[in-house]
């Protein structure tokens, strides 16, 4: 019950103020302590780190706040964005960034459950810990059902619940990833945040978790 408040103030005004913030001051990233650059600096980190080959391949953004990491994919790897984001004035300003790109305003889980597109790279930054653990799970297995072979899910900002971050409404049990870890269509990797993006401005103790489907 609490968690759910939490949740509901978190989406419906937190991100709401901030989004009327980013209008105003034209900062790319949604949450307070990042920047446009830092959103950049991560998406180009992760696609170094899983050498991945966009070029005309299908990229997209789940909660993508102002469209700042799609633009960035666009601009440097001329895929096909896609995005999603609850928050009108996001979208709004995505589309202005990617006017190529395919948006969606609404919630990510009717999204999912209506997707004709096969993936290449999916992004969950910031944002599978606003869902309980089991909308997280099926999240997840659905975004691995529409990946293309190779294709990668890249799930960002994830925390445990043992860290007790005050601001994570959903961290995830210990045990939460084992069924992807031993599954033999999927290769899983997780590294903590620090030390793939450098100094960090979030948690220390912050992972992400890449989820590929075996090529
Ligand atoms: C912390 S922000 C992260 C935004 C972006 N990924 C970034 O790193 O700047 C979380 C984003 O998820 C969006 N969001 C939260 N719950 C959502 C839902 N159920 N459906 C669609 N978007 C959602 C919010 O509107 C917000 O833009």
């Amino acid at each position: 019950m609490f968690q759910s408040l939490k949740n509901f103030f978190h989406i419906k005004i937190v991100m709401n103020l901030y989004s009327l913030r980013n209008y105003f001051t034209n900062n790319g990233a949604v949450w307070l302590r990042l920047t446009g650059s830092d959103l950049e600096k991560m998406v180009s980190k992760i696609i170094d780190y899983n050498r991945l080959d966009l070029d005309n391949k299908n990229v997209l953004d789940l909660g993508c706040g102002t469209g700042t990491m799609l633009q960035y994919a666009v601009e440097n790897h001329q895929c096909n964005a896609f995005g999603v984001d609850l928050i009108r004035l996001n979208i709004h300003q995505a589309k202005k960034k990617v006017p190529s790109g395919n948006f969606y305003r609404g919630d990510i889980l009717l999204y999912l459950n209506d997707l004709n597109e096969k993936f290449d790279l999916v992004i969950l930054y910031g944002v599978i810990g606003c869902f309980t653990i089991s909308d997280q799970k099926m999240i997840i297995d659905k975004i691995l059902a529409s990946l293309n072979p190779g294709g990668i899910l890249w799930i960002g900002a994830n925390l445990y619940e043992d860290f007790n971050y005050k601001f994570q409404t959903y961290p995830v049990p210990r045990d939460f990833y084992n069924v992807y870890k031993e599954s033999e269509k999927f290769i899983f990797d997780e590294v903590k945040e620090e030390k793939l993006f450098g100094k960090h401005k979030y948690e220390p103790e912050q992972t992400s978790v890449m989820i590929t489907h075996q090529p």
